[in-house]
């Protein structure tokens, strides 16, 4: 272990394991800054909060997008339909990022006719410049990756930069607090806990008080989204796997595990200040059915193998899933992204021009190509690429 991954180990909850891609960071760092040595550089990491603040953003970044797995909000919109709306309905997005997912939480939630005093979002974050962004209720070009279902269209405004804005009635439901999910302690339980895409993060003490924080803090019948990759032990719970594809949602059950101790214990909170009763009549039936885990099909098993870092193996189940699924331009997203992050630019190229043959108002494919025009030096194309991708956000809203 290096003295870096030694700093992150003593002072974050991170998962502190030496990585190119983390020293590579330093390194331009101490370049920006002057330093000559990486001793300097975490002395100044133990002076700075902000150059600790910068460190920990590159290590757990902030990449999120608007409706990510789809399958998850088709999944909470049904539930807060079959919900009782004369009780106020919590959510809780933790590791919120620069604020996509309450955003898409938000506007299912007004796709469902709700209003701030019936759905309550807390949008937790370890980083108050990811809550700055959040607050805005704006999402980056970048965040629009997969297209806004049909049913939350009229929530979202196109900007003039590309951005798309959150309906206000949307942003008044959410709520930011900057907190560590490692020391962090919930004021009341909730009815449906988002927790995708944080836990790949985090160390393996943090990840298994996570696991058990979920379970405390979701009302009985309440769900809990996961992502693909997030490997969070939840024996201790009594959160149950549902078999609902592509939503990573776990139910929980009315039954109170007996084992372990509850992480509020060695907190000031008491554990009765989460204990609170369900407000929600979340599908119960469909809980009652739900057994074992599906078997994962080759798209998300690629996902969750890039999500990891596992490029090889995403690679692999790419390959299988498109010699079935020629013209998913989802796939081709992937393989480009998968390419790019292996620097075979002339690849990546190439999956994404396919992309935006098969799906021409593919912003991420555009911006992608925009992003290779630049790096080969050529600004006029990677211009064309990012005015096309600014238009796709109108035309899109007009189709
Ligand atoms: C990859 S983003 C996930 C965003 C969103 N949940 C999604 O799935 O699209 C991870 C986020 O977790 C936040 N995070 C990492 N460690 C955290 C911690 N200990 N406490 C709170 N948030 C944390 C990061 O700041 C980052 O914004």
């Amino acid at each position: 272990m290096n003295e870096l991954s030694a700093w992150l180990a003593v002072n974050t909850p991170l998962e502190s394991e030496p990585h190119k891609y983390i020293e590579l960071f330093a390194d331009e760092r101490m370049r920006l800054l002057g330093l000559n040595t990486l001793a300097k550089y975490v002395e100044r990491l133990n002076l700075d909060p902000r150059e600790a603040q910068i460190l920990y953003q590159h290590v757990a970044p902030p990449e999120t997008w608007l409706f990510r797995y789809i399958a998850a909000f088709d999944v909470l919109r049904e539930a807060i339909l079959k919900s009782d709306h004369s009780k106020v309905i919590h959510v809780a997005s933790l590791g919120c990022a620069t604020g996509s997912e309450p955003f898409s939480i938000a506007a299912t939630a007004l796709s469902c006719g709700l209003t701030k005093d019936q759905f309550q979002i807390l949008a937790l974050d370890y980083s108050d410049d990811h809550l700055n962004i959040t607050r805005t209720g704006r999402a980056s070009a970048l965040a629009q990756r997969t297209p806004i279902p049909k049913w939350a269209n009229d929530f979202f405004r196109p900007t003039t930069k590309g951005q798309l804005q959150l309906d206000p009635r949307g942003l008044a439901m959410i709520n930011t607090v900057r907190a560590d999910l490692s020391t962090w302690q919930p004021q009341r339980a909730y009815d449906f806990v988002f927790c995708r895409n944080v836990a790949i993060y985090l160390n393996s003490p943090t990840k298994k008080r996570l696991g058990r924080l979920l379970g405390e803090m979701t009302n009985p019948n309440g769900l809990v989204f996961l992502g693909h990759a997030d490997s969070l032990s939840l024996e201790d719970t009594d959160l149950k796997r549902s078999q609902i594809e592509h939503a990573f949602v776990f139910f929980k059950s009315k039954k109170i595990p007996q084992s372990s101790t509850p992480v509020g214990v060695e907190r000031p909170q008491p554990k009765q200040s989460i204990a609170v009763k369900s407000s929600m009549s979340v599908p119960v039936a469909r809980a009652q059915t739900i057994v074992l885990p599906p078997p994962i099909d080759l798209f998300t098993q690629a996902q969750i193998a890039a999500d990891s870092g596992n490029l090889a193996a995403a690679e692999k189940a790419l390959m299988a899933y498109v010699a079935i699924k020629p013209t998913d331009s989802q796939a081709h997203v992937l393989f480009g992204c998968i390419k790019m992050a292996q620097n075979n630019v002339a690849e990546a190229e190439r999956s994404f021009t396919k992309v935006v043959y098969l799906e021409p108002l593919n912003s991420l494919a555009l911006l992608s190509l925009a992003a290779i025009s630049d790096l080969r030096g050529d600004a006029k194309s990677a211009e064309r690429f990012r005015d096309r991708a600014a238009r796709t956000v109108v035309e899109q809203r007009l189709d």
